[in-house]
């Protein structure tokens, strides 16, 4: 009888421990929880030639200067056609050219920078969970810490889209390639 009443216990331990954490999971997958620490962070790691420089080949890419293009005299041209005083105020704008727009503060660290354009989080999901050496020299853990490490087409669509008022095509292949930045085979 005892033995049926401590097992009945261990059960709803079993039971209930792996519920929650699925529940926290779910979470991290949807980067609900999870805040954006931004590309400087990156940077720390992601700097070496070893790893393959990704900061820097980001850096010189059009997603680091998004943000600072919704300045240029052609986005002025764009904004006044749609009525649109200031593009880099305006949320439409905004949700393209800059990563975590319309994301309440709180799901935001103190060393993010929106004017840093469309940054790593973009498509790889907000990183304060995954951007620790432990974490991210082990790709389960890193998954479950909600590290998107093969952002695919469906992650460029939501920018690259007829919403885009300069929109014409998207090749995915294509494109993919402009922005290639791997990691070294040992
Ligand atoms: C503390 C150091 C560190 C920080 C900070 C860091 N990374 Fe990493 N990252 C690494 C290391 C080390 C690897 C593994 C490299 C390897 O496999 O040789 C890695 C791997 C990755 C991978 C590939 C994972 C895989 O399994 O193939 C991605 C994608 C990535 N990092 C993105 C990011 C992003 C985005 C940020 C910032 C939000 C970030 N990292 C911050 C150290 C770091
Ligand atoms: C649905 C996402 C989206 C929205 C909304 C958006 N953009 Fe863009 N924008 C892009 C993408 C993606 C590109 C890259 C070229 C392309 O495919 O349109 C781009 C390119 C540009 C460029 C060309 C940059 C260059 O010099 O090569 C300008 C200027 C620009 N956008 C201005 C704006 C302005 C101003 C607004 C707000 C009225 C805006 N965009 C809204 C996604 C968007
Ligand atoms: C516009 C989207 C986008 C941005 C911005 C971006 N990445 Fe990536 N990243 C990708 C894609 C797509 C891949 C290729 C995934 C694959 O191999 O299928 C990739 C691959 C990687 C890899 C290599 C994974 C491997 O196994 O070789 C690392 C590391 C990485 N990114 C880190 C970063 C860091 C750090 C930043 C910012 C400095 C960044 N990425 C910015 C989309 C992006
Ligand atoms: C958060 C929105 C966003 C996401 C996600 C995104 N992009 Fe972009 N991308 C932009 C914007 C905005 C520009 C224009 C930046 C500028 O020139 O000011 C751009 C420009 C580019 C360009 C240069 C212009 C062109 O169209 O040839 C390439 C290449 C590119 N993106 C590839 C990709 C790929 C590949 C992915 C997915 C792995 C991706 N992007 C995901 C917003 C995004």
């Amino acid at each position: 009888m005892i033995f049926r009443i401590l097992y009945g216990i261990l059960l709803t331990l079993i039971v209930f421990g792996s519920a929650f954490g699925m529940i926290h999971a779910r979470a991290n997958e949807n980067g609900v929880l999870i805040r954006y620490v931004g590309d400087e962070t990156c940077e720390v790691c992601h700097s070496s030639a070893s790893i393959g420089k990704q900061f820097q080949i980001w850096k010189r890419s059009p997603h680091a200067r998004a943000y600072r293009d919704l300045e240029s005299p052609e986005a002025m041209t764009i904004a006044r056609k749609l009525n649109i005083a200031n593009p880099q105020k305006n949320p439409r704008c905004l949700s393209c050219h800059t990563t975590a727009a319309g994301t309440h503060l709180p799901n935001i660290i103190s060393t993010f920078r929106p004017k840093d354009g469309v940054q790593c989080e973009s498509c790889h999901a907000p990183g304060e969970d995954y951007a620790h050496y432990s974490v991210m020299i082990d790709p389960v853990k890193s998954r479950e810490a909600g590290l998107i490490i093969h952002p695919g087409e469906k992650t460029c669509i939501t920018c690259h889209n007829s919403s885009s008022p300069t929109f014409k095509e998207f090749d995915y292949q294509r494109t993919l390639a402009q922005i290639a930045h791997p990691i070294p085979k040992k």
